[in-house]
Order: structure tokens, then sequence, then C-alpha cells
């Protein structure tokens, strides 16, 4: 029986994605989560480890503290594989990337390349969103590197936007699907790790996306033509 893989979660807020990967990844999954670490002392995101009984390390960027340093001392006393950030703020410092080059995942709640970048964090993003009347938004999963929200797409997945949709609206029906998507990309991920295989794409859908009413006997789907 190969061990469990061990996922570093990195989170500076309330930590409902967090919460969500350690529903997932009890003892059937082929990983675990082995540390969470916050760059802010008071996140939500330490209780939610507390309460799971993970051990939690906080690293805030204060004068004379060296954060990579401080990162990479905690990922290698935990023994961690893979780093999952989930709602973490700061950008990972390069010798994290580096150290993990490949094994740094975000999530992210819009469809990138769109409505990413320095600054589009939290309600920024909805709000941008609604603000460029897109009738679809979603959230993405991406390696992560030295740049914010730029890495390779791993999976994105389709949610509405509905008229009159407020930016909370919006965002809670955004991270009712991160909840499910990112544990199960994570899934994916973890045997390539594991072999030290070139990642291969995940494909979620299958041939959900249709147009509404619309089934195979039908024939009304243009993929079907
Ligand atoms: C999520 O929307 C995630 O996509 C983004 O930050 C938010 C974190 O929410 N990166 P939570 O702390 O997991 O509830």
């Amino acid at each position: 029986m190969t061990r469990p893989l061990r996922a570093a979660v990195f989170a500076s807020g309330g930590g409902t994605n967090l919460q969500a990967l350690l529903d997932h990844a009890t003892d059937d999954a082929a990983w675990r989560v082995g540390l969470v670490l916050s760059n802010r002392p008071d996140a939500g995101a330490l209780v939610r480890a507390e309460d799971a009984g993970v051990p939690r390390a906080v690293v805030a960027p204060e004068p004379g503290v060296d954060v990579e340093a401080r990162m990479l001392a905690a990922l290698h006393e935990h023994d961690i594989d893979f780093v999952l950030l989930a709602g973490y703020l700061r950008l990972v410092p390069a010798g994290v990337v580096t150290r993990y080059r490949g094994r740094v995942v975000n999530i992210h709640p819009a469809l990138l390349p769109s409505f990413g970048g320095k600054g589009m964090y939290g309600m920024n993003v909805h709000r941008a969103v609604l603000d460029a009347g897109v009738r679809v938004t979603g959230p993405t999963v991406h390696l992560a590197d030295e740049v914010y929200d730029r890495g390779r797409i791993l999976a994105q997945w389709p949610v509405p936007v509905r008229p009159g949709d407020t930016a909370e609206a919006v965002a809670a029906r955004v991270l009712e699907v991160e909840h499910w998507l990112y544990p199960r990309v994570v899934d994916h991920l973890v045997p390539f790790w594991r072999e030290g295989r070139e990642l291969e794409p995940i494909d979620l859908a299958g041939d959900a996306f249709r147009p509404v009413g619309s089934s195979s006997s039908e024939s009304q789907n243009p993929n079907d033509r």
C-alpha cells in the first residue's frame, strides 16, 4: 500500500475550499491535507484546520521574516508533496514555486485568462464579471507560478450569470462549484505526481455541455451533426 501524498493548503480567508478538500481527502483518497498555512493568524481556515486536527503554520510577511525560508521549512517539516492555494492572497515565493514546480495549484473564481491578475480576487472578480456583461463565468483550476493567475489551466466549469444577479449571488454560485471541482481535479493530478508523469488533461464534462432542452435523440445539438 503506497502512502497517501501530502498536500499543504495555503489560505488567507474563511477557507470553505479548504473545508471541501478536508472533507474529500479522507481514508479512501490517495492524498491528505498535511498542513494548512496562512499569512494571517486570524484566518478562519486555521480554525477549520484545528477542528480537523491538521497542523497549522502562520507565515506573516513581517519585517525581518524570510517568508520563503519559513515556508520551505514548514513544507519540509510536514513532508509535503504538493501545494494547493485556496484563497491565498499573496504570491507564492519563487523558491517555493521552484521547489514544487508543477505541483502548486490554485483555484480562481472566474474563467481565466479573463478576470485574472493582480487585484482580481474576492468580490472584485465577480463585480468585473458583471460589469463586462458576460453570461457565463465559473471556476478555473490551474498551475500556479511566479505570476498571478498565469499558469497552465487544468480544469474549468461553466456557471451561468443570470439576469439581475448581484456579485454576491454570482460568488455563491461559483463557490458551490469550486467545492465540487477542486477536490476532483486533485484526485486526477495525484497519480501523475506520484508516478512523475507529464500531466494529462482531465475530462470532467464528458458530453454534459449541451444546449438546454436538447438530447441526442432529438439531435438538436450542433455537436451531433
Ligand atoms: C475562492 O473564491 C477562490 O476561488 C479564491 O478565493 C476564494 C476563497 O474562498 N481564490 P474560501 O476561503 O475557500 O471560502
